[in-house]
């Protein structure tokens, strides 16, 4: 059973459903958020899983990341998932945590990596999109993917309602890629994700 933490910023709908989808292969064993008021510390709390507050303002980002790290490492995380955090971490970090550390990103990577990945999927016509769980590298969303999932955007879809379809996938898809990496299935080699 793989002790796992979960980094968050705001609401948490990812958090919820892998606190939900926990079974033998992994625990939630702190989630940290870097917003003192984010809605997923309250799904947190309520699942009794404890919680750290690590606040981002008024430090560099080394510092900041220092901080985190301390905190996963005292928890004695062995995975680092990020769900809606929404700070870019720094490459001493990410190669500290290299190959136990994955995102999920709302577009099929390596399409749409970045911010307002909706607005961007309906203002370029495309008729589909989706959701990718990827390893965490240096590069921002460019990781190796573990899984993916697409999803039809509507010519009727505003950001908002494509966010609501890819969110549906990605709650279904972020469980399914940790427990892969929780049972070793799926492996970070020579920036391949490998799977067995
Ligand atoms: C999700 O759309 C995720 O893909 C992106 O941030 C959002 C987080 O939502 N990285 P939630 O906080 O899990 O509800």
């Amino acid at each position: 059973m793989k002790r796992v933490a979960v980094l968050i910023s705001g609401r948490g709908s990812n958090l919820r459903s892998l606190i939900a989808a926990e079974d033998g292969s992994y625990k939630i064993i702190l989630v940290v958020s870097n917003v003192e008021g984010a809605g997923g510390l309250e799904k947190a709390r309520e699942a009794d899983i404890p919680v750290a507050v690590i606040p981002h303002q008024g430090k560099t980002r080394e510092a900041f990341d220092g901080e985190i790290d301390r905190a996963l490492r005292a928890a004695g995380a062995e995975i680092v998932v990020l769900a809606g955090f929404m700070r870019i971490l720094s490459d001493g970090f990410v190669r500290g945590w290299e190959g136990r550390l994955i995102n999920i990103h709302p577009s099929l990577l390596p399409a749409y990596k970045g911010t307002r990945v909706h607005q961007r999927v309906i203002e370029a016509g495309e008729t589909q999109s989706g959701a990718s769980v990827h390893f965490v590298v240096p590069e921002l969303d460019a990781g190796p993917v573990i899984a993916q999932t697409g999803v039809p955007v509507h010519p009727s879809d505003t950001p908002e309602t494509l966010a609501e379809r890819v969110l549906e996938v990605e709650h279904r898809l972020y469980p399914e890629a940790l427990k892969l990496l929780a049972k070793g299935n799926v492996t970070l080699k020579n920036g391949l994700a490998v799977f067995s």
